[in-house]
Formats: structure tokens, sequence, C-alpha cells
């Protein structure tokens, strides 16, 4: 397969949307940037552009896709019962990163809900996501457009090394503001249920609701409510090892144990105060300490630097949860495998 590559100025053309709605009218599979990290999508209503995406990413069946939207109206087409709190943070949220679960509608395939009977959706608010949707005049399923394990895309480079050739069309939307993917929040459980932690935070859906939510996304389960949650996600090649400790203690642990070994494959991820302290040959500058949304923007680009420069230990510090922390902590955790360094 030949992947057409399409720049934001090209989606003003009249010929590139005719293109963009014929490959998605017709089954095939568009890379699009988003706010929070870049999506591979196919028409929602056709389950067997669907299956495609879990043959080009190898991804579990058993793990649903997200609904992209560009217009209220066509919510009431995928969802059901859908709340006052619901309506609340639509209004506060939409469009942006917050996905919301839902009971489906008997249009919407059992193959992008791997048989359940929810459906996630959400309008994402980057103009050239809206500019694609609006152009294919149906809704798009998508995931994170990386292949499965692999940390999400957020430059064009990183879509292109794993989805090139692979889809019809890429969209290059440049680097992904956000970074980290969208807060999943469960709305059919009794008490609004946070399952993926993301920028829109547990604090600000509260501020609209008005009342306490839960967040389950901290939890292993034997059974988890989010298929998504039980897979190793942003696995580099490497091991991480995910120091938690007090910044100063942080710093005089990483030259201790870079004083014993400091081969070219051993790199530090880390705030910038920690690394103007750190004699490492390899570090990946995340931004400042305070400056969590720089830090979470660049965090998947330097996990996936670590495999370009086959490195084998990656020492990492921990966040604070504050804000953003909570969803930069979420993605660590899980890459690191939930082992924790304290120091
Ligand atoms: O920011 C984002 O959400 C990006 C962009 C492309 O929109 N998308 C994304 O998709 O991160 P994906 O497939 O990588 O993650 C979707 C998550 C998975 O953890 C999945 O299990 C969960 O949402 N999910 C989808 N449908 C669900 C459902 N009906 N019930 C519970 N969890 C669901
Ligand atoms: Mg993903």
């Amino acid at each position: 397969m030949k992947t057409t590559i399409y720049q934001a100025e090209d989606l003003l053309k009249p010929n590139t949307i005719k293109h963009l709605k014929e490959v998605i009218q017709t089954g095939g599979l568009v890379v699009f940037p988003t706010e929070t990290v870049y999506g591979i999508g196919a028409n929602a209503y056709n389950p067997d552009a669907a299956h495609k995406i879990y043959q080009v990413k190898g991804r579990p069946q058993d793990n649903p896709l997200i609904v992209h939207i560009d217009h209220l109206h066509q919510l009431n087409e995928l969802a059901q019962a859908i709340s006052q709190d619901a309506h609340r943070l639509i209004q506060a949220f939409w469009p942006g990163p917050l996905t919301l679960i839902f009971d489906k509608t008997d249009k919407v395939p059992d193959t992008i809900t791997s048989h359940l009977n929810t459906v996630a959706v959400r309008m994402p608010s980057n103009p050239l996501a809206q500019m694609f949707i609006h152009a294919t005049e149906t809704p798009i399923c998508a995931p994170s457009a990386n292949i499965s394990g692999k940390p999400s895309s957020t430059l064009f480079e990183h879509v292109k090394m794993d989805l090139y050739n692979k889809v019809d069309i890429i969209i290059d939307g440049g680097k992904s503001t956000i970074g980290l993917e969208s807060t999943v929040l469960d709305m059919t459980t009794p008490t609004p249920t946070i399952l993926r932690p993301g920028s829109i935070t547990k604090a600000m859906i509260e501020n609209i609701l008005q009342k306490p939510i839960d967040d389950l996304s901290e939890m292993i389960h034997e059974s988890p409510k989010s298929p998504g949650m039980k897979y190793t996600h942003y696995k580099p090649q490497g091991d991480i090892i995910l120091i938690d400790g007090a910044i100063e203690n942080v710093i005089k642990y990483l030259n201790k144990q870079l004083k014993k070994n400091n081969n070219d494959d051993i790199a530090v991820i880390c705030a910038h105060e920690v690394s103007e302290q750190i004699h490492a040959k390899q570090v990946f500058d995340l931004g400042a300490l305070n400056d969590t949304e720089t830090i979470a923007s660049n965090l998947f680009i330097a996990l996936r630097a670590m495999d370009d420069m086959n490195i084998k230990t990656i020492y990492i510090h921990t966040f604070s949860k504050d804000h953003l922390g909570s969803a930069i902590m979420n993605r660590l955790l899980k890459a690191a495998g939930y082992r924790v360094q304290s120091v």
C-alpha cells in the first residue's frame, strides 16, 4: 500500500477533502493529529474497516476503540441514556481531551466496542482532526496511531515510523499539543469513574459536577473495566527504573549509580533541575519541574528516543501528582511495570 501524506494547508483544498471522504467511505484508514496524540481512524459504522485497524496495530481484539465526532448530533446515533451530568461535562470540556463512556445504541458495531454494551466517545479540539471528521461525514473510530505496546505517537515522524505504507493517508499535524491520551470517564456507573487520567483532571470534573467522582485508574484489576488497563503500555526495549524521593535524594542516587556504571546504553529521563546536577552520558531533559504541560508533551518522545539510541537501562524519577502529574505518573508506572525504587 502507498501512503499519501497531507500537510495542514492541503486540508483547505477540495480535492483533499474529497480524497479523505472517499478513503473513509470505502473502508480505508487515515492517521490524523489530535490535541492529545495521533489517531488511526476508520469509519465507525464499517466493522471491516475497524477490523483493519486492529490488524495494522497488532492490537488485541478485546480492547475497544474511541469514536471521534465533530458534531453533537452524532452523539445521539452512538449513545443512549445520556445523563444531566454528562451534558454538563460535554458543555464544559468538548471539544477537548475528555472521552466519555455511554451505553451504546444498536448502530455501533460490536467490532469497535469489543462486544461491550458501552461506547467511548470524544470530540477532539484539534482543527485538523475536526476538518478530517467533518470531511468524511461519519463518526471515526480511532485508537492511538502506534504499533500496539509502543508509546502513542506525538510526532509525525513517529507515526511515519510505525505506519507508513500501512495506511491510506497520514495527515501531518506536527507535535501533539498535550502529548498524553485523553481522560477516559465512565458515565455508566452510579458515580462517574475515571478509567484513564489525562489533562482533564479529577478536580476539574468534580468542579463542574459539584460532587466527588471515583478514580479506578491506579488499580490493576482481575477484570479491568477498561480493557486497555490490563495491557503493558509505553514499554521501551530497555528496563525502566522509576526513582521516588526528594529531588536531592534522586540526584544523589543517580550520581552514585552513574559512578558505578556510565555506559552509552544507560540514560536518564528527568526534569531540567535534575539534568543540571547529574553526570550521565545520555540525558533527556523533559522540562522544568513545575512545568507539567511541557513534561507531559515530551514524555512519549523521550520514551521513544530510548529505543532509537538502543538504551538498555533507563532511569526516570517520579513527579508530583498535582494537575497533569496524575496522568504523567499513570503512564510512567505502566512503562515501569509498576516497579518503584524509593530513595
Ligand atoms: O486521546 C485519546 O484518547 C487518543 C486519541 C487518538 O483520541 N486515543 C486513544 O485511544 O488513546 P486508545 O485506543 O489508545 O485508548 C482508548 C482507551 C483504551 O484504554 C480502551 O480500553 C478504552 O479507552 N475504552 C474504549 N472503549 C471503552 C469502553 N466502551 N469501555 C471502557 N473503556 C473503553
Ligand atoms: Mg493506545
